[in-house]
């Protein structure tokens, strides 16, 4: 690991400080995924919707020139809902006995930090601080599968955090890419994240 950035907040983001830093939050985004950055508009409609949904929670790292680092949100997860029902037709043509785990999940829909700030830690701080005292009875999240051409940190990450598989090799509808879906049941263990206020 390198060395940790100095002076980094890591704080819950109301609704009103996602949606103010919304932008900025999906900047941290497609720079972390490596998309174009004609995502951030393609997606903010998405992100916005997702704000109004139950359980809809966000965790945000913040440096000392008050800028976003790091960002994480989710919510829980439910039947109606496009991920849900495509993981709910995974598990199924699988045959995997997995459904029991869309009976009480949050979803972690997005984590990412900013590529000159990984491999410091935030990520796992990011997550903990999410997951903490999130009433659901797991997480469940999809991530890209391995790929020898592009870094394991995610899974690294996810992996160390004790997430266990779900489901393989999983094609959602209008994405080419294979995807694994990952949960673990809550809470996390160790000790709760000291942070300050929501911002
Ligand atoms: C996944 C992600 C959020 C993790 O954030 P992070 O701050 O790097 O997380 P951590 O430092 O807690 O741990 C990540 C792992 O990657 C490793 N890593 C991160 N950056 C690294 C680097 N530059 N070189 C080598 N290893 C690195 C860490 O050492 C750690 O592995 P370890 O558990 O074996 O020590 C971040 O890497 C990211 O945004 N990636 C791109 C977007 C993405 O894939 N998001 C998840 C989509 S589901």
């Amino acid at each position: 690991m390198t060395a940790a950035p100095a002076r980094v907040t890591i704080a819950p983001l109301t609704a009103r400080a996602f949606l103010d830093r919304l932008t900025e939050a999906l900047s941290v985004y497609v720079t972390a995924m490596g998309y174009p950055r004609s995502t951030v508009r393609q997606r903010a409609p998405l992100w916005r919707e997702h704000v109004r949904r139950p359980g809809w929670r966000a965790v945000g790292a913040i440096d000392a020139d008050d800028r976003l680092t790091g960002v994480a949100y989710g919510y829980r997860g439910t039947h109606g809902q496009w991920w849900h029902d495509e993981v709910r037709r995974g598990l199924t043509a699988a045959h995997r006995d997995g459904l029991g785990w869309l009976a009480d999940y949050f979803e972690l829909t997005e984590l990412h930090v900013l590529p000159a700030a990984q491999g410091a830690g935030l990520g796992e701080r990011v997550l903990r601080m999410l997951l903490h005292d999130c009433p659901s009875r797991s997480v469940l999240l999809s991530t890209p599968e391995l790929d020898p051409r592009s870094p394991a940190r995610a899974w690294r990450l996810y992996r160390r955090l004790g997430f266990l598989d779900v489901l393989r090799s999983h094609q959602f509808v209008g994405d080419p890419r294979p995807f694994a879906v990952l949960g673990r049941a809550l809470p996390l263990p160790g000790p709760p994240p000291p942070g300050p206020d929501p911002i």
